[in-house]
């Protein structure tokens, strides 16, 4: 079965053909770094206009990498939310077109379970699981019970990881998106130069909470500029947000692990391509019983890879009988269920 996979939920436009759940034939992804990077974050008009822009390039490319035409393509799973509408509306309404033109059946995918699944097409994993979600916009966890089973046990009160990361980088005027430039900045840093706060919340709360940590180093930076607390380089700003972060994912990821006694955890979405969060959830596991996967950077990021095999396995496992027609919605919010 070939399915192509289309995503354009935030400012990635992506393209993608999958064969049988896990031959991948090809994975175009165009960022939109050099359009937003100077405004320090997402402008959702910017983002849907360059949608427009690409996406035939984007679908041409993947399909001629793959060496398929249209024509063989038996499913077509594009991003239906959550995401900016405007910016979902370019991937659907191109996907319903292809549809509709070629008589072929379309699938609506939610965002988050194109995450949760993304480490599928490397590898199979056993259910049940815990899926560590850490992107730009959730921070969630679920135990995922099989395709399509998901039970949220966690999320974020306020800002999502990624999101953190993208506003501290913006703070310290390191650019677009943030995640990448703090990583490689706090590789010489001193993990233990400032102690940011920790929000545990309630006592075994599953939740995550990171407004209080942005603050922390907003307020940390006003001090270092008006000479308040000593004048610690970036690098040691970087390394001390990043290991705050870090500390709190891991040990309510190992909490969730206990409570629900699950022995494996997916840690997936664009912050799970942080190598120093990788290495401390290994760590971290390897003192329990506990197997950890990874997706591959290039599938933690937006992409249509995971997309088109959360597609896949929708429709191996619940035919069209959901999301499956041309009266499919764009969603800004859009719930993680069956
Ligand atoms: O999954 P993703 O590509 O898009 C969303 O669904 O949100 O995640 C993007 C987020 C951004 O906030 C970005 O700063 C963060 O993931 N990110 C990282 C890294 N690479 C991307 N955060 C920390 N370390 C990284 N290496
Ligand atoms: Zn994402």
């Amino acid at each position: 079965m070939l399915v192509l996979g289309i995503e354009t939920s935030c400012d990635e436009t992506a393209a993608a053909v999958l064969q049988d759940g896990k031959i991948l034939l090809s994975n175009v992804i165009f960022d939109q770094i050099d359009i937003h990077g100077k405004y320090g974050g997402v402008v959702p008009e910017l983002a849907g206009r360059s949608h427009i822009e690409r996406i035939h390039h984007v679908i041409t490319q993947s399909l001629d990498t793959a060496g398929v035409t249209l024509k063989q393509i038996d499913l077509i799973a594009v991003t239906r939310g959550p995401g900016l509408v405007g910016a979902l509306l370019v991937g659907l309404n191109t996907a319903k077109g292809i549809a509709y033109a070629l008589n072929k059946p379309l699938i609506g995918v939610n965002h988050l379970e194109g995450h949760l699944l993304a480490v599928f097409l490397q590898e199979e994993v056993a259910f049940p699981f815990l899926a560590l979600g850490v992107s730009g916009g959730h921070t969630d966890m679920y135990r995922v019970d099989g395709f399509g089973k998901y039970k949220r046990l966690g999320q974020t009160r306020d800002d999502a990881a990624g999101e953190c990361f993208d506003k501290v980088a913006k703070m310290m005027g390191l650019g677009y998106p943030g995640g990448p430039v703090i990583e490689k900045l706090a590789l010489s840093g001193n993990p233990k130069a400032i102690p940011f706060p920790r929000a545990w919340l309630e006592k075994d709360s599953l939740d995550f909470s990171f407004s209080g940590l942005k603050t922390a180093v907003r307020n940390h930076l006003k001090k270092r500029e008006s000479g308040e607390v000593p004048k610690l380089p970036d690098k040691d700003v970087a390394a001390s947000f990043q290991t705050a972060v870090i500390d709190v994912l891991v040990k309510k990821m190992l909490l969730a692990c206990d409570q629900n006694e699950l022995e494996r955890v997916v840690v997936t979405g664009g912050v799970a391509s942080n190598s120093a969060l990788r290495e401390a959830v290994t760590a971290a596991v390897d003192r329990q019983s506990i197997q950890a996967y990874f997706p591959k950077p290039v599938f933690c990021t937006d992409n249509a890879a995971m997309i088109a095999c959360a597609g896949h396995h929708r429709y191996k496992t619940f035919g069209l009988s959901q999301n499956g027609d041309l009266g499919l919605d764009a969603r800004a919010t859009l719930l993680l269920e069956r």
